[in-house]
């Protein structure tokens, strides 16, 4: 598993494999389309090529989550999962392999590594007692108490005799593999603040745990489980047959390792472009060949995220106008490696603009002309004029140009080269129009111009579906047959787009019939797109009401609302929209002063990389980390908001957005369970202004009779919606504990019903 440079033929890349706590949601699909599109068009080249993904299912986060939705962390593993390989099968991404972390395969190449990295020197037995961020799966410095820097979660004291990597000793020799290979991570921003943090020193990371158990137990020492992202990142060589006997899984592991990009968010950088190739160069296997990172997918103007509640699903966009019109606008509105923001309203409009009026209008004039004036059958050009040999031009231009750059992840800007070609192939079309007829024009003088543009335009159009076809395929398959070319999906298989060229579209070729592209998106589309988003969460809530297992919002002991339930997503959802300190009572992007800061640059510095590793125990080796960065915010408190991830900043809200928030005071009436939903009470409540009917899913907490006459705390201006058949006119808040459990909000003074909180 050296790395010899004499696998051109082959290629690898992988997504990174995500949590089972959350369900997937567009920043997922985001990933692993991006992947996908490079794997078609690979494949496309004639290269044999390896696409994997996967899940991330150990961890106390997941072991908790489990637990909140009342069933063992392997069903619960199993359940989302599943809802993850389902969303990428109906978006028609073609990934070769799936890992699960909780597959044997995965847990015996976990094991070997771990052996192989202790029985080589670099795995030590120590000590540790610091503050762990359990939601981060990350240590946190500073005293008992101190919030998770990045998250704002509690932290807590954890005790542990662990399993320590000697990453110290890998300072020195990362940097000159940087330096060695200027083109391993990507983009330019995500390498300069590898390199910056790898400088600012390393110390020896702990890679075990024995707080909780769900995970993968060290070999010969089983009450201590693997620090799950060790176990995480080993699934790029797990899957591929690492610690596996078997000559076939040692073949595809020769075959396929080093990895020749590894595809993820930003926000986990640190792991992969430090850890990771320390973990392997340590081991004696080659590091992979570049890890590139993509930016964030942002809605409502924060990180698309479960624990922000604010995510689309991939679904809904792909029920309304296709997984197409999903692919394309994620590739061309998002320079790679930029955080995008995503709307309806942006989405429908590169819709209609691009794909139904631009290239699906374009083939659709072409396609139904040569039905129109020749049968069906492509006529011969004839000789070229200027025009013909511009748009020749043109398209070898957009051939030669789109390799390099789709090499380079310059999606949006291949993707507008592109669509100059199908806005040229259109001017064409209109400069010479061949559907009038001068009356000076001879029949005979017309058919040729007619056969010459219309065979020139859909040769543009061949070569233009060609090049387009990794990142509409769906689109693009239909393309290839209309022009008579046959199934795409084989063309790929035989890497058609090798020596691809001008002139591939005979005369005398049949074409298919005509069909419809990407049919116009009407004025409801937003809102249709809206509406399943809404639908789904009530579903959502519903669903948890049954008792059936939905991920959980993970985090521990945090005020919340609760509109049915403390453990469904939906709820999360619109807690969290509402309550700013929701889950975070200080404010995450700005770290305590007890709490030393983490010298890494905002894009480094989110999730799990916000914290530094453990320090070593007093006999090891251990290298100084105190950077100049983190000394300066010390002393100077002022360089703390400058180190506030940009993101980050976008977690605030203003008193505006506050003041839309109706909270009041009212008091409860009537308190009876909802028949046939365990969790669910529909309460009849007096606002002093007006009295209503909400639901909430206190039941298991609660008993309803001692809640009447209590006085509680409403969001009085949510929109109603409806649960088991019954309409919630509003919401209650109450502290959510570890495991779901609420505490209803109240007042120890008397108050007025309907006063509002301010
Ligand atoms: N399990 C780890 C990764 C281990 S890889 C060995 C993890 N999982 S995750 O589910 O939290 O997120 C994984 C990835 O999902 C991110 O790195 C990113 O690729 C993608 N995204 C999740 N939300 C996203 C956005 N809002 N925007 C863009 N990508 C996002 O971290």
């Amino acid at each position: 598993m050296t790395d010899s440079g004499s696998q051109a033929n082959r290629f690898y890349l992988t997504t990174p494999i995500y949590y089972v706590n959350a369900r997937p949601h567009l920043g997922h699909a985001y990933s692993t389309i991006v992947c996908d599109a490079i794997a078609r068009r690979k494949r496309a080249l004639g290269v044999e090529t390896w696409f994997l993904t996967g899940t991330d299912e150990h961890g106390q986060k997941i072991e908790r989550s489990a637990k909140a939705a009342g069933c063992t962390p392997q069903e619960f593993a199993t359940k989302v999962a599943g809802e993850f390989r389902g969303l990428w099968d109906r978006l028609g991404l073609t990934y070769d392999d799936f890992i699960r972390t909780t597959e044997p395969r995965h847990i015996r190449g976990v094991q070997h590594l771990f052996a192989t990295l202790r029985d080589k020197g670099y795995i030590y037995k120590g000590s540790y007692t610091g503050q762990y961020c359990v939601f981060d799966e990350a240590y946190v410095d500073g005293p008992p108490g101190t919030p998770c820097p990045d998250c704002g979660r509690p932290t807590e004291t954890v005790s542990e005799e662990n399993y320590f990597f000697k990453l110290s000793a890998f300072e020195r020799k990362l940097l000159e593999f940087y330096e060695a290979n200027p083109g391993f991570m990507g983009p330019e921003s995500t390498r300069r603040e590898v390199i910056s943090f790898v400088r600012s020193g390393l110390k020896d990371l702990s890679v075990s745990r024995t707080s909780f158990s769900w995970g993968i137990p060290v070999p010969g020492d089983e009450k201590h489980v693997v620090y799950v992202w060790l176990d995480a990142l080993a699934n790029y060589i797990t899957a591929l047959g690492y610690g596996s006997d078997d000559a076939k899984d040692k073949a595809r592991l020769e075959k396929f390792w080093p990895a020749d990009i590894h595809l993820i968010g930003k926000e986990i950088s640190r792991f992969h472009c430090v850890y990771w190739p320390a973990f392997l160069m340590a081991a004696g296997i080659a590091p992979p060949r570049s890890v590139r990172a993509n930016g964030w997918l942002l809605f409502d103007q924060g990180k698309m995220s479960k624990s922000r509640g604010n995510i689309v699903r991939a679904e809904t966009v792909d029920e309304v106008l296709g997984a197409d019109a999903l692919r394309y606008f994620l590739l061309r509105e998002i320079p790679f490696g930029q955080d995008g923001n995503f709307s309806f309203d942006a989405l429908v409009q590169r819709y209609n603009g691009d794909l139904a009026n631009g290239y699906g209008n374009l083939v659709s004039r072409v396609v139904n002309m040569v039905h129109k004036y020749f049968g069906g059958v492509v006529p011969e050009a004839g000789a070229a004029t200027q025009g013909e040999a511009a748009l020749r031009t043109s398209a070898e231009s957009a051939i030669a140009a789109f390799g390099p750059a789709f090499d380079e992840m310059n999606f949006s800007d291949v993707l507008k080269d592109l669509w100059s070609l199908v806005a040229a192939t259109d001017g064409y079309l209109t400069a010479n129009a061949p559907w009038k007829k001068p009356t000076e024009r001879s029949d005979a003088d017309h058919a040729k111009l007619q056969a010459r543009v219309l065979a020139t335009a859909a040769e543009a159009i061949r070569v233009i579906t060609a090049l387009a076809y990794p990142i509409v395929p769906n689109a693009a398959a239909k393309v290839w047959r209309q022009l008579g070319q046959g199934e795409l999906a084989d063309a790929a298989k035989k890497g058609f787009l090798r020596d691809f060229k001008w002139g591939g579209l005979k005369a005398g070729t049949k074409f298919g019939e005509p069909m419809p592209l990407f049919p116009r998106a009407e004025k409801d589309a937003v809102e249709r797109m809206q509406n399943l988003e809404d639908e789904n969460n009530r579903s959502a809530v519903e669903a948890a009401s049954q008792g059936e297992i939905v991920a959980p919002e993970s985090a521990p002991a945090a005020t919340s609302v609760l509109p049915t339930t403390a453990t469904n997503e939906a709820s999360a959802k619109a807690h969290e929209a509402l309550t700013p300190t929701s889950a975070a009572p200080v404010n995450p992007a700005r770290p305590v002063k007890s709490a030393r800061v983490d010298p890494v640059p905002a894009s480094l510095a989110s999730s799990r990389l916000s914290t530094v590793p453990p320090a070593a125990p007093a006999n090891a080796p251990l290298i100084p980390a105190e950077s100049a960065l983190s000394t300066a915010q010390g002393r100077d408190a002022s360089r703390e908001a400058a180190a506030v991830p940009p993101a980050a900043k976008s977690q605030f809200i203003t008193i505006d957005d506050f003041a839309k928030v109706e909270l009041r005071v009212a008091q409860i009436l009537v308190a009876e369970r909802v028949p046939k939903a365990d969790k669910l009470l529909r309460l009849e409540i007096d606002l002093g202004y007006e009295k209503r009917q909400i639901l909430a899913g206190i039941a298991q907490y609660y008993e309803p009779e001692k809640l009447i006459g209590r006085k509680i705390v409403v969001v009085a201006n949510l929109a109603p919606r409806k649960m088991r058949g019954l309409e919630s006119n509003g919401m209650l808040l109450a502290a959510s504990l570890e495991g779901g459990a609420p505490v209803l909000a109240g007042f120890l003074e008397d108050v007025p019903l309907g006063a509002r909180l301010k």
